[in-house]
This record gives C-alpha cells, structure tokens and sequence, in this order.
C-alpha cells in the first residue's frame, strides 16, 4: 500500500471544493511547493478561490514574506480544473466539500474510478465519521480523515484521523506530507469531534448552563475567563465569532453520535439564536449585538463570582481532556498541542490539570455532581484514580 517517498513536494495534490477550507488548503500545498489540482461543480467558488489567492500573494511580495519568484512558482502550480479526471496522477486527493455523508461518499466512490490504486482519499469532514466515508470506497485502507482548522494557511493545527480500516501506511505517509507543510500534526481516533471539537464543548456548553441559571451575563462569564484563565476570546465572544449555526451543528452532532451523553447536550439558549438567525458577527446579533453604536455592555468585575465561574468551566474542560486521554484517543501530548494549537488555548489541558492540582479539579466536579446529581459532572475514572495514587500528566 501507499508509501510515499522523498522529495514530497514533488507529489501532486488534488483538492475537491473551492470554498472556505478547500481554497485554504489548495493555498497551503500549492506553497509548500506541490502542483495542486482544485475542483469545484461551482464556477463562482473556483473565481473566488482564484481571486483570493491572487489577492494573498500579491500581499504577502509586497510585505516581502514572499519572493516574486516564488510568486509566480504557486501561479503556475495551481490548476483549477474542471473534469475530475484530471485527478488521475494525484497521490493525495482531499476532500473539503459539503458536509454531507452520502455526496461525499458518492464522491470518493467515483473518485476510485478514477486515480491510481494507491493514491490517498482523505476528507476534510469536521463531524462526520471516517470510517462511514471509507465504507463507500473499494480500499478503504486508503482513506483518512485530514482535519484543519479554519483559516488552514493561518492556523498552525492539523488532526489526523485514521479510520478502523486505514492502512498504517497511509497514516504515516499522511503524516510525513503534512509535516512537511509545517503544520502540526496530532493523530487521534476516528470519534465524533476528534480532539479540539470534543473537548471545546465544556467552554461553551458550561459557560451557556453558568448563564441559563441565572449566574452572570455574557460579558461576566466572558471577562471571567479571560481575567482568571488567560484565554484569549470569552466563550461567548467566539461563538458570536464561530457563528452560532455552525457552532449550534456542531453541538448537536457530537451530542447525537456520543448517544446523547449528557456532557454534549445543546442548550435551548444557543438553539434560540440559531432558529432567530441571530448567528453572531457575520449576522450582526448574536450573544452581543454587533451593530453600529451599540455600547457593549461591562461585566460584573466581581473577583469571588469571576473564580467561581472559571473554576467550574475550567474543571469541567480538564474533565473532557482526561476523559479523551482515558479512552486513547491520543497521547498526553497530543490533546494539550490539540488545544493550544488548534484553539488557541493557553495552556494544555492536561498540564492546567497538573498545576491546579488534580485533587482540587477533582473536589470541583465531586461537588457539582453532588449538588446538581446530573451524569454531565461526574468526574472522569481516570482522575479519580490518579488523585488516589497522587499522579501527574506530565512528570
Ligand atoms: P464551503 O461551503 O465554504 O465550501 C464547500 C465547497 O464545496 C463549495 O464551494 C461547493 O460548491 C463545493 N461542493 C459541494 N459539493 C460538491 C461536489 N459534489 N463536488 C465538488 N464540489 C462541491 O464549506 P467549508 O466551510 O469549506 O467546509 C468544507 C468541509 O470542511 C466540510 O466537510 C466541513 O465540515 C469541513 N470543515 C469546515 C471548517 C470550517 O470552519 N468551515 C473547519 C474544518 C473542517
């Protein structure tokens, strides 16, 4: 099976869909010196991919980040195709298209028809599973899921997800080209959100229950969690960021594949905005209302409310991490870089666990399931078990 060999820029890449991730990614190979191949069935999505990276490289020469020689190097390196078969001689192939299960699989099941035996399959799915996309496919052991984060050419993280029949080699040939875009790869297993999307939940999900019940505003919670945990954006300010649709999908799906665990619940609070379209920035509503001379209004500046509330978002995010690492879904390593990486966290998750101190983390959530007696607070086996033999992450 696929194993690709040395000079890697010298593979072609083919990207199927133009639109926000697909222009991104084809943005990426194409700098990292490979011919790339972009296909999309929308003329107006292919002009404004082309349009776009126009635009960037024309900024990034005048800025001098990049070299006029290198400029006309992506120029002529990038095609936008419009017959699929012109895919044949590409040895990886990825797809960013609509996330719909049976298009995509309709996709790579013609896709099959068309490239060499070995040429690598990968999606770019952010909540669908990879083994349901393989499954259409002849060699599933050739499809993979190659998870960026939007924008891909910005942001630094990339989750690699090899499903149940992913050939071994596949994944770490996918490793090596990634790598070599210089991206920072995490491996992780094929379960619904993988890493960042799974453990992200708890900041929103936790900070909208802490607003449902009556305990702080927006503006509160999210100067709460900058002010006592150094995160960059309040939980509501990025949702408003995100956009409440997608961000409400997301919810929805990851709550929908775990089998409704309790811990991934939506909130009514968020299905609300999305059904009144209120979807954040790009909309001009969402948690705050973004239009023209409106005074954003100042949280509660109130120092024991401000630890409370950080210390029960922040508990129950640790919670999720420790939960990933006890069902294996990647090392210790790889779910703080996930964080850090992808989300712009700052701090692992697991490394915070170790400096709070695993016992006090633990003593948070004891207490909130006591107190509310909801499955979405019990503690994770696995820190209680380290609290007892007084273990750390990282040590
Ligand atoms: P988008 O809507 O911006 O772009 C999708 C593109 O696919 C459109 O240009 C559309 O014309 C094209 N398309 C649809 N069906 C097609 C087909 N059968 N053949 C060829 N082209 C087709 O969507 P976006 O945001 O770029 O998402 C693409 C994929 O990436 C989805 O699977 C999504 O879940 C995933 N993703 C999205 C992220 C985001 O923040 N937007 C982050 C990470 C993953």
């Amino acid at each position: 099976m696929t194993n690709i060999q040395h000079p890697i820029s010298n593979i072609q890449i083919g990207v199927i869909g133009a639109g926000a991730m697909g222009a991104g990614i084809a943005q990426v190979a194409v700098t990292a010196g490979h011919t790339v191949l972009v296909y999309d069935t929308n003329q107006t999505a292919i002009d404004k991919a082309k349009n776009n990276l126009r635009t960037t490289i024309k900024k990034q020469v005048e800025r001098q980040k990049l070299t006029e020689e290198n400029a006309k190097g992506i120029s002529a390196r990038i095609h936008y195709i419009s017959n699929l078969h012109d895919l044949k001689n590409c040895a990886a192939v990825i797809e960013a298209i609509v996330e719909n299960l049976e298009v995509k699989q309709k996709l790579f099941v013609e896709l099959e028809s068309i490239v060499s035996s070995d040429c690598i399959l990968a999606s770019n799915t952010s909540s669908l599973s990879i083994a349901s996309i393989a499954s259409a496919c002849k060699k599933s052991e050739r499809v993979i899921g190659i998870h960026f984060f939007n924008p891909a050419p910005i942001m630094p993280l990339v989750e690699i997800i090899p499903a149940i029949t992913t050939d071994e080699n596949v994944t770490q040939s996918v490793k090596k080209i990634i790598d070599a875009w210089g991206k920072i790869t995490v491996l992780t297993k094929d379960t619904p959100g993988f890493i960042v999307n799974r453990v992200a939940r708890s900041y929103y999900g936790e900070s909208i229950r802490i607003y449902e019940e009556g305990m702080a505003d927006f503006a509160t919670i999210d100067w709460a969690l900058k002010t006592y945990g150094g995160f960059k954006m309040g939980p509501f300010e990025l949702m408003d960021f995100i956009g409440n649709d997608i961000n409400f999908k997301v919810t929805e799906s990851v709550w929908e594949q775990f089998f409704y665990e309790p811990r991934f619940k939506p909130s009514l609070t968020q299905k609300r905005l999305y059904e009144a379209k209120l979807f954040g920035r790009k909309s001009g509503r969402g948690y705050y209302n973004y239009s023209e001379n409106t005074v954003m209004p100042s949280p509660k500046q109130d120092d024991m409310l401000g630890k409370i509330i950080f210390n029960r978002v922040i508990a129950m995010l640790i919670n999720e991490a420790v939960d990933s690492f006890y069902l294996q879904l990647a090392s210790v390593q790889d779910i703080d870089l996930a964080m850090t990486k992808g989300v712009n966290y700052p701090k692992g998750l697991l490394k915070w666990a170790d400096e709070l101190g695993l016992a006090n983390v633990l003593t948070i959530l004891e207490n909130l399931y006591a107190e509310y007696g909801e499955d979405r607070y019990r503690p994770c086996v696995l820190l209680k078990r380290m609290v007892k033999e007084k273990k750390f992450f990282y040590h």
